[in-house]
């Protein structure tokens, strides 16, 4: 269960300078360790990783890996993925107690209760859920690859979609389904991200791209705003965080609205400095993902802390599910 980040402090006192970084990257070496940061992780987190990238090319990366450690500097469950993928390796989380409010919003039980109501149905799960969820799903997915998920069941089965209703909601847009059901749940950082906000910043930036994480609460308005013409449709471009660096290469526009955890700037700005890239709501920052300090960081590597663990019959009934999200769709989205 993710803890009560207003009773937590997370490590800190530590400066990440250039002396911080090598002696990151020589006890990396010492413990044959890949580092891994989502792009919502702090800046100098980013630098110092091998790799940044959205959970699913991170996943990715995770069950490809040569080393024998991993160490994510993400949230406890994009962790407990990389442990599920990759058994055999060592698995820390510079501070377990960086969880997720979108993976606590249903539990296994809840989940088992669902599927009670609708026996046959496909159950699919986003990758922000317990490793006890992912026991009890068909197939995960992530943002990035959630429509091609949903669009390989066949028709006629029914779906349940969980955790996320923003993302569920997409993906029926997306799908035209009708036998989808979608959970309730949401991120807190995600869905205060609202319509009428980003319907202000889109009228004060015309000119702008709008680049909408699909967890969003404002991600029915930008459809809306373009079906009314507000804003031109082409301009509002549904993304993960990963497919939002693709976007961000390609796009002509000299600013773009982004409108997801404010960590992505970071990336985004690296991949298109001429680019003026703003947050829809500059306070959608992940508290959770900002516990994974330069001080955690080396605390981690040098205590060898903290290990991800998953119960071996959860994860073996778990893999199947999680192989299936990392062999579907985009193969794009990390560096
Ligand atoms: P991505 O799958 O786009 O990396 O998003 C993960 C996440 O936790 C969103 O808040
Ligand atoms: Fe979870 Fe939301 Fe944080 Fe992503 S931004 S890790 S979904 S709480």
């Amino acid at each position: 269960m993710t803890a009560d980040v207003d009773e937590l402090v997370p490590y800190g006192g530590v400066r990440a300078d250039a002396a911080w970084a090598d002696e990151v990257r020589r006890l990396a070496a010492d413990r044959d360790a890949v580092l891994l940061a989502h792009n919502y992780q702090l800046p100098e987190i980013q630098e110092v990783a091998d790799h940044t990238g959205d959970s699913l090319a991170l996943s990715r990366i995770a069950a490809a890996s040569d080393a024998s450690t991993i160490v994510f500097c993400g949230v406890h469950f994009m962790a407990e993925t990389a442990k599920i993928l990759a058994p055999e390796k060592t698995v820390l989380i510079p501070d377990a107690r960086a969880g997720c409010s979108l993976a606590d919003s249903i539990t296994a039980e809840q989940l088992r209760g669902w599927k009670a109501q609708h026996p046959g149905a496909v159950v699919v799960s986003y990758v922000n859920t317990t490793a006890e969820v992912k026991a009890e799903t068909d197939i995960c997915c992530t943002s990035s690859n959630a429509v091609d998920v949903v669009a390989s069941v066949p028709a006629d089965r029914e779906v349940l979609f969980c955790p996320d209703q923003f993302l569920g909601a997409h993906v029926k847009r997306e799908t035209g389904r009708e036998n989808l059901h979608i959970w309730a749940g949401e991120c807190h950082v995600h869905a205060g991200i609202n319509g009428p906000e980003l319907a202000e910043r889109a009228a004060a930036d015309p000119d702008a791209d709008l680049f909408i994480h699909p967890e969003c609460g404002c991600a029915t308005s930008a459809l809306y705003l373009a079906g009314e013409g507000a804003v031109p449709e082409d301009k509002v471009k549904i993304l993960s965080t990963g497919d939002m660096l693709t976007a961000a290469r390609d796009t002509r526009a000299e600013s773009v609205l982004v409108a997801t955890e404010v960590g992505m700037l970071h990336q985004l700005r690296k991949a298109a400095p001429e680019i003026d890239f703003r947050a829809v709501n500059d306070r959608a920052s992940c508290r959770y993902m900002k516990m994974i300090t330069p001080a955690a960081l080396l605390r981690s590597l040098t205590d060898g802390v903290d290990e991800v663990d998953v119960d071996p019959d959860t994860a073996a009934r778990a893999r199947d599910s999680v192989r299936r999200m990392v062999e579907i769709g985009n193969p794009g989205g990390g560096e």
